[in-house]
């Protein structure tokens, strides 16, 4: 083997290191720099990418998260990771897919690094109170309907001041960003079949950190809820102070702790 191909640095080689001798190299794309890997596959999706495409970046200069933030994506820093499927589901399978590949990928972090993350709904990892991953699913209806599930995942990044506090990175382990990448290919490429099944289910109550706190609702300043429990179809059922049961099935909004009192 190359020397190049030895190293610990995120690479197409590494990559395929962990991949099964017979899967198809040409389903992945790697980018030493990027300004989004959920921008480049719904681009490629418009031009009929296939299903099953995957994108991984080494680092982005314009990485996204939901509800219009911006997703911090250094060199070095983590994976930054998309992949195009193309689902015979539904538009209210959004959020399905996304608690779906929450699941996924924290399935493949604990392959890799032996811990298991806490799950915020709908789509934040946390490890030690912090968060280590983001997903973003996104659409893209035309030419042909296609799904775009993009994670981001640190590894041994340095944050700037003002992120300190709220992210974090995963426990490092020896060529952790090719293995992961590798079990996210693996895992994420068969999505659909999971959903169909539908037995993340269970995982993904289990591994919640929301249910049982309390909540607000970033979108209704002064909100505060009990979160009951997560719903069949993923949805999370919160109780407002009277009592009255309200679903969130949306993964435009977004919550955050509210004190416990
Ligand atoms: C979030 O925290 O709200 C979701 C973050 C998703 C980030 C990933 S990094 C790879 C892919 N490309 C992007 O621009 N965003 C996703």
């Amino acid at each position: 083997m190359m020397e190049d191909q030895m190293s610990d640095e995120l690479s197409l080689a590494g990559i395929l290191r962990y991949l099964p001798e017979d899967f198809d190299r040409q389903r992945i794309q790697f980018f030493p720099l990027i300004d989004s890997t959920n921008t480049e596959a719904k681009r490629q999706a418009t031009e009929g990418a296939p299903d099953g495409t995957v994108l991984v970046a080494a680092q982005q200069t314009a990485g996204r998260g939901r509800v219009g933030r911006s997703f911090y994506s250094p060199r070095f820093g983590g994976i930054y990771f998309s992949i195009l499927l193309r689902p015979k589901l539904l538009m209210q399978d959004m959020v399905r897919i996304t608690a779906c590949a929450s699941i996924a990928v924290a399935d493949a972090i604990f392959a890799v690094t032996g811990v298991y993350p806490q799950i915020k709904w709908v789509n934040d990892l946390y490890f030690s109170g912090k968060k280590v991953c983001g997903i973003l699913t996104e659409l893209v209806s035309a030419p042909s309907h296609a799904v775009v599930v993009g994670v981001g995942v640190n590894c041994s990044a340095v944050f700037p001041k003002e992120l300190q506090e709220i992210a974090g990175n995963l426990p490092e382990v020896e060529d952790m960003k090719n293995r992961l990448a590798a079990e996210l290919t693996m895992r994420l490429s068969s999505l659909e079949e999971m959903i169909v099944k539908g037995d993340f289910l269970s995982k993904y109550r289990k591994h919640s950190m929301v249910i049982g706190q309390y909540v607000t609702l970033l979108q209704e300043e002064g909100s505060r809820y009990f979160a009951k429990g997560i719903g069949d179809n993923c949805e999370l059922i919160l109780e407002d102070e009277n009592g009255q049961e309200r679903r969130l099935s949306t993964g435009e909004i977004s919550i955050r702790f509210a004190a416990n009192d």
